[in-house]
């Protein structure tokens, strides 16, 4: 007696059910979340959401600073001409980084997340980390020079360097103040610049620290793109007191080439 075997026609209309109940997911594409960054950089120029309002879940979260906020309260409400913007787009996590400088009319240096739903359509929180006049080296004009002289080139696919290296490299530098051999594995680069507010550093390892802070570096989000060789992380610089902090990485051939900071 075969009982629990169902017949092969039962098998069959099963899988059919199956195949037209489940639910497609789609990618997360670097269109849409380019697509999205832009209306996202138009919303800030404007000072008021515009087409950005039409992307975000009923329930999206906007935070400023690593704190709990509002777009009526935060910086998004005042418009800024912005004077330099880049973006990277992480497909896997389904989020955006983009960096934006403004000068006028007042100077900011702004590093924004955006986070997605699954299928890249909606925007589930706005994360913004903005330093402006009184921020620890801040200086917008500098910065903007600075980082108008890097190379954000697009990388060659068969150059990729992996999503483990890129995440890996950006949290041994961010260990580096609590860890005294954190230092030894990052794969420091031949030349390497960090562009921190008003200064240039050059060779990137210049005030390096080798341990000495109790209090990691927490609260790291991530956007990573191997399109443009980049790891960047927002998060809480506890280990100087607790500053709202982005870094940025780019690795080129397995070796830290840029970090920004804003
Ligand atoms: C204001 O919003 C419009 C519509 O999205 C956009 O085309 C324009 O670039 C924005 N203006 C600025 C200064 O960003
Ligand atoms: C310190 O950093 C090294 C090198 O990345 C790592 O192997 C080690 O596990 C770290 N130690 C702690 C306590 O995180």
């Amino acid at each position: 007696m075969l009982l629990f075997i169902p017949s092969i026609d039962a098998i069959l209309s099963a899988i059919t059910i199956l195949s037209l109940t489940s639910p497609v997911v789609a990618d997360c594409t670097r269109d849409v979340l380019i697509a999205a960054a832009d209306a996202y950089v138009a919303a800030q120029g404007n000072g008021t959401l515009g087409d950005l309002q039409t992307l975000l879940t009923s329930d999206y979260k906007y935070q400023e600073n690593n704190k709990a906020s509002t777009v009526a309260a935060g910086v998004i409400s005042t418009a800024l001409k912005i004077a330099n913007r880049r973006t990277t787009a992480d497909t896997v996590a389904c989020a955006s980084y983009t960096e934006l400088v403004a000068t006028t009319p007042k100077p900011y240096v702004i590093g924004t997340q955006l986070r997605h739903t699954a299928d890249g359509t909606q925007i589930t929180l706005i994360d913004v980390i903005a330093a402006t006049t009184g921020s620890l080296s801040f200086n917008a004009a500098k910065t903007l020079g600075y980082i108008q002289k890097e190379t954000w080139s697009t990388i060659d696919p068969s150059k990729y360097d992996t999503r483990e290296l890129l995440q890996q490299t950006a949290d041994a530098y961010l260990d580096m103040w609590t860890n005294a051999s954190a230092y030894n594995a990052v794969p420091w680069g031949t030349p390497c610049e960090r562009v921190e507010g008003s200064a240039l550093n050059s060779p990137c390892t210049v005030g390096a620290p080798k341990g000495g802070s109790t209090n990691r570096i927490n609260m790291r989000r991530y956007v990573i793109d191997q399109n443009f060789g980049s790891a960047e992380v927002q998060c809480d610089f506890a280990a100087v007191g607790g500053v709202a902090d982005s870094h940025e990485f780019r690795l080129e051939n397995g070796k830290l080439r840029y970090v920004d900071l804003s």
